[in-house]
């Protein structure tokens, strides 16, 4: 089982010629909508690789639809809360390459009620999963009430805040950031990630792949990205995360768990939105076995 303390917001996407400079107006050429939220996305992606994922979040009076999406992705929604505060959103503004710049607007992401995630997290098992971002408040009372449960707890450092992960690495077991994040981290706390004390590190590199280090046992395994004909990246990350703690929560090997993510991030950027571009299961194994007959790269160590 899985439990993911999350981000939910409607996301508008803006599609551009290229990103806007600082001072600039550009005309969008298009404009769509539809679920998203780091949070969400990863909920939705571990839905449909096939766990059972309880949402813990808010949203707004304005916020039904959401809820109601994530339900038609077989999210359990029952801790979704309503707050008074209006469900959040996010600006995606995209170029022509699928290169993307996001504006969040929080809303009922930081209305969320130490009361609200310990009635969800009463239900947690040892060896059930948490999954937390840096979208939402109260990450740290999930994460003591997960580890007293003693669950398993993967943290997306996203949005990057490094006071953030470090008030989480007392907790986490699992520290999961993009290339970016990772250097961010090192050139703040002039540390080494490799150093750091948890059990696995996951660094997510786009099309050049992923590497997932197992700290306590000194050994990295290393899964190439898959190439396709990307037209918007967003939500790749959280489509990687979510698959692979599906993966894991189902009992997969670390390397197929990898495999089947780095899959669905690669199909997932092949569409236009986030919640709405993921790929389920079936989907990600026909496309692994078409790679397989063509002999693409298996994850290695
Ligand atoms: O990671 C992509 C997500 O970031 C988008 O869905 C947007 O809502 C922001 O949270």
């Amino acid at each position: 089982m899985i439990f993911n303390l999350g981000s939910i917001n409607a996301d508008y996407f803006y599609d551009l010629p290229r990103l806007v400079g600082p001072g600039e107006t550009l005309s969008a050429t298009a404009m769509t909508t539809g679920l998203g939220g780091k949070g969400a996305n990863q909920s939705v992606a571990a839905a449909l690789a096939g766990a059972e994922v309880c949402h813990i979040g808010a949203v707004g009076p304005d916020g039904d639809w959401a809820r109601e999406a994530l339900r038609g992705f077989s999210v359990d929604v029952r801790h979704v809360r309503q707050s008074d505060v209006p469900t959040a959103h996010a600006i995606v503004m995209l170029d022509r390459h699928g290169e993307n710049q996001i504006v969040i607007f929080p809303g009922a992401n930081l209305d969320q009620t130490p009361d609200a995630i310990a009635k969800a997290l009463v239900n947690g098992q040892p060896g059930d999963w948490l999954m937390l971002q840096n979208e939402t408040s109260h990450q740290v009372d999930a994460a003591k009430l997960a580890q007293a449960h003693d669950m398993k707890i993967a943290y997306s450092a996203a949005p990057f805040e490094v006071e953030a992960v470090q008030a989480m690495l007392l907790y986490a077991n699992l520290l999961i950031m993009n290339a970016v994040e990772a250097q961010q981290y090192e050139d703040e706390t002039g540390e080494g990630l490799t150093k750091l004390p948890i059990d696995h590190l996951l660094i997510t590199r786009g099309k050049d792949g992923a590497d997932w280090h197992d700290l306590r046992a000194g050994k990295t395994t290393l899964v190439p990205a898959f190439s396709v004909d990307t037209i918007d990246t967003t939500g790749a990350g959280d489509t990687f995360a979510g698959y692979v703690i599906a993966g894991l929560s189902k009992g997969l090997a670390v390397e197929q768990a990898l495999g089947q993510a780095s899959a669905a991030a690669a199909i997932s950027t092949t569409k236009k939105g986030t919640a709405d571009a993921i790929p389920d299961l079936d989907t990600v194994l026909e496309f692994l076995s078409a790679q397989d007959a063509n002999g693409a790269l298996d994850p290695h160590s």
